[in-house]
């Protein structure tokens, strides 16, 4: 529905006009964890959210972080955001989406925290299952999508975590120093899309800081881009505790302050706000506007709408009082419809990133009997990785969906194979502490085990090699886990923890084909093995039908067609922030020190716009896999390439052909490069993407569509997008590293 601006304005206003100082400075601050303040006097209610990525997080008691614990929050658990932007189809990005806000509203909430889109720029942060890709593109499209999905019903996205939030360690207080190019063209675009394309509703500032000044009070980004630049009315929400100063917060775009303590009334946007206004050193109108933005956010999720009478002659008061919408969408949740939606989605977030031979797939029809080797085929996710957390309604593992595709006929054994040590953080309270507490390493790792757990490693893995010689089928089924890939804590290496390398390497000794199932939200070392299996398989977190989905596509029910989102570099050593960047951060300078408060370190972003394969191209460092990479049970040819210019437009087709025997979906790419590449710039930058499905035999035309944006850089000097004269190359392929045509085209 379109919006009636300047009815909605005067509602707005005539409301604002009957609030005290102190109801307004209540409405723009935390009063429970998950709720803003309210005006009962004005049936103004507050602000209910809730997290996050993979499905509607368990309720919490409003001032004590403990859930509340009754079964009425069980919800659908679905690909978290690393395995959907896996699947490069756009359309289960919107359900995933679809789901994730109905479910929101179901459980009374008005905005659900999500989604988390920062840039995976450095394969060691814990965060990176909740975030999409290295590729501001892909992320700009899947993020689009899964906004408009959730904003379909009657409640806000709130994409997050506004910028540069690229890495855990020292989240609080690290700064991020970037060139502008590098910021306009790899950190902004998937916000950008967020907030203009999608009209996300909400956006969360983050913690770090941003040239200076905290994500979550910084003028530059939340008044001078969000708001001037992007002219955003939506509401911006802070990070939990991300505050630092009364009058950077009250005088930014900044609307609701929220956090992690109970003492809500001394948060920087209450009291000290208050008292500052009365004192006349901060302008009461940085609170109006704040509000002005809380009530249009509250009409536009259809929370409230505003009846007033017209101020009857001059002097007199205009009367508003807020209603709620009797027809407000009540959403729902849990619902079987969501299951499958979830199954959908899963089954395109695998990925085969090997097959020699054909190892796989594993026909059901002459499989007799399989191992399975490894904690994560027997382990459930959901209830972990911090505030992406979620009571699922049930999980499938993998275990689980191996014996129930194989059927009574088969035997499915599992034997863990390595010894996962006790979680460290067991305990719903981890937030409580959360700004003090940040790992500088995983709490997981193979060293510091007592004898009793060295006896016990070597005996799971004595088992589980004795038995991979006993059976023709052995898959081993590890990765990482929620100790690893998590909030507030960035892993130390990309090793494998557990000792998996070992058991791996024991197990393929003395079972060469043995099939490989990697689990995990981000790149993991797997050289001490990967050119030994045959086949390898790569699935993030991906929701409650994910067990389901991998036992499918390794029976060949489903065709794998999920591709990296993300190159898998070899070790931590070979990437971009590695070699140039800087991570965690260098000592602040005195002159920092002197600028900026509540900051430990710097990072510069040396590495500039090399970003994932942008780097491993330029630069030629060989990648485990690349970007984009991901087999089918299926080939696909690829033909018969046009490039057509038509004022301004280049129209671009190609032909693909499935010509394998089974029925597959093929995600086809389309990347655009400099003919002669200058120094300056990447090899080439993906700019479009199609998923498409073919019957054996079957073969289509897709088109795709670039105008001069997408050939363009940014020119810091001049602040605005560039497209050069000159030859550009445009190449499409089945990932970044296999090209099948191309043609030049000037400019
Ligand atoms: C996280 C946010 C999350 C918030 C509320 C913070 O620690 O960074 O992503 O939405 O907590 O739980």
């Amino acid at each position: 529905m379109r919006e009636n601006k300047k009815e909605m304005n005067a509602a707005i206003e005539a409301l604002l006009s009957e609030l005290t100082l102190s109801e307004k400075c209540r409405m723009i601050h935390g009063v429970g964890f998950f709720v803003s303040g309210d005006v009962p006097r004005l049936g103004i209610p507050g602000i209910v959210s809730s997290d996050g990525p993979c499905g509607v997080r368990n309720d919490f008691y409003p001032d004590r972080w403990y859930v509340i614990g009754t079964t009425a929050d069980y919800v659908s658990y679905l690909p978290s955001n690393s395995a959907i932007a896996a699947s490069w189809n756009t359309e289960l990005a919107h359900d995933c989406g679809m789901v994730l806000g109905r479910e929101a509203r179901g459980r009374g909430k008005d905005v659900i925290l999500a989604p988390g889109i920062n840039i995976k720029r450095n394969p060691l942060c814990g965060r990176n299952f909740e975030y999409l890709s290295e590729d501001p593109y892909l992320v700009s499209e899947m993020a689009v999508q899964i906004i408009e999905g959730i904003q379909e019903n009657d409640v806000a996205a709130c994409v997050k975590h506004f910028v540069c939030n690229n890495q855990e360690l020292d989240r609080y207080s690290v700064n991020a120093e970037l060139d502008e190019r590098t910021f306009r063209e790899i950190y902004l675009p998937g916000f950008e899309a967020a907030i203009k394309r999608a009209k996300s509703l909400s956006i969360m500032g983050s913690y770090n800081l941003f040239r200076g000044e905290h994500g979550s009070e910084s003028r530059s980004l939340l008044t001078d881009i969000l708001r001037k630049e992007w002219k955003y009315d939506g509401l911006v929400f802070s990070d939990w505790a991300a505050n630092h100063d009364t009058r950077d917060a009250a005088e930014s775009g900044l609307d609701v302050e929220m956090g992690i303590s109970a003492d809500f009334e001394n948060y920087y946007l209450a009291k000290p706000l208050e008292k500052a206004v009365e004192a006349g050193e901060i302008d009461e109108e940085c609170i109006n506007e704040k509000v002005r933005n809380i009530l249009r956010f509250l009409i536009r999720v259809r929370k409230i709408v505003i009846e007033y009478t017209k101020a009857a002659g001059r002097g007199k008061k205009a009367k508003a009082v807020a209603v709620p919408v009797s027809d407000r969408d009540p959403g729902y949740y849990g619902g079987l419809v969501m299951h499958e939606y979830a199954l959908k989605a899963a089954r395109e977030t695998v990925i085969l990133l090997k097959n020699e031979k054909k190892r796989l797939p594993l026909k059901p029809s002459t499989t007799r009997r399989i191992l399975v080797i490894g904690d994560n085929a027997n382990r459930v996710h959901a209830n972990g990785g911090g505030s992406a957390e979620i009571k699922a309604l049930y999980e499938v593992s993998p275990l689980l969906g191996l014996a129930r595709e194989y059927g009574g006929n088969t035997e499915v054994h599992y034997t863990p194979g390595y010894y996962v040590p006790k979680k460290i953080r067991d305990g719903a309270n981890w937030q409580e502490f959360s700004v003090m507490d940040t790992f500088s390493t995983a709490p997981a790792d193979d060293k510091g085990y007592s004898a009793n757990e060295k006896k016990e490693k070597k005996r799971l893995k004595d088992e589980a090699v004795r038995l991979a010689k006993e059976y023709d089928d052995v898959i081993f089924i590890g990765g990482l886990d929620h100790d690893l890939d998590v909030e507030g804590a960035d892993r130390k290496s990309m090793k494998l923890p557990y000792g998996q390398d070992e058991v791996l390497n024991a197990v393929l000794d003395v079972n060469p084909d043995t099939i490989v199932v990697m689990v995990a939200g981000s790149p993991v070392d797997m050289r001490a093995w990967k050119d030994r299996a045959k086949a390898i398989l790569w699935m993030s977190y991906n929701g409650m039908e994910g067990g389901t989905a991998l036992a499918e596509i390794i029976s060949g029910t489903v065709c794998p067609s999920g591709k990296l989102a993300e190159s898998m570099p070899g070790c931590y050593e070979d990437t971009p922030v590695a070699h140039f960047g800087e991570y965690p951060g260098r000592k602040l300078t005195a002159a920092e020190k002197k600028r900026m408060k509540a900051c430990n370190r710097t990072g510069e972003y040396k590495e500039g716009v090399f970003v994932g394969y942008r780097y491993y191209e330029k630069f030629k460092v060989p990648v485990q896999f690349p970007f984009g990479h991901g087999l089918s049970y299926a080939e696909f040819k690829y033909s018969d390439m046009t490039v057509k210019k038509n004022a301004g437009v280049i129209t671009v087709s190609v032909k693909v052909k499935n010509t394998g025997i089974v029925t597959a979906k093929e995600a086809v790419q389309l990347y655009v490069g400099e003919k002669k590449v200058s120094k300056e710039n990447p090899v080439k930058e993906l700019k479009g993407f199609v998923k498409t499905e073919l019957k054996p035999g079957q073969s289509k035309v897709l088109r795709f569509r670039l105008t001069e944006k997408e050939l363009s850089h940014f020119d810091a000097k001049e602040g605005a997008w560039k497209a050069d004269s000159g030859a550009y190359l445009i190449s499409i392929g089945s990932s970044s590293a296999d090209i099948r045509c191309s043609r030049s085209v000037k400019l």
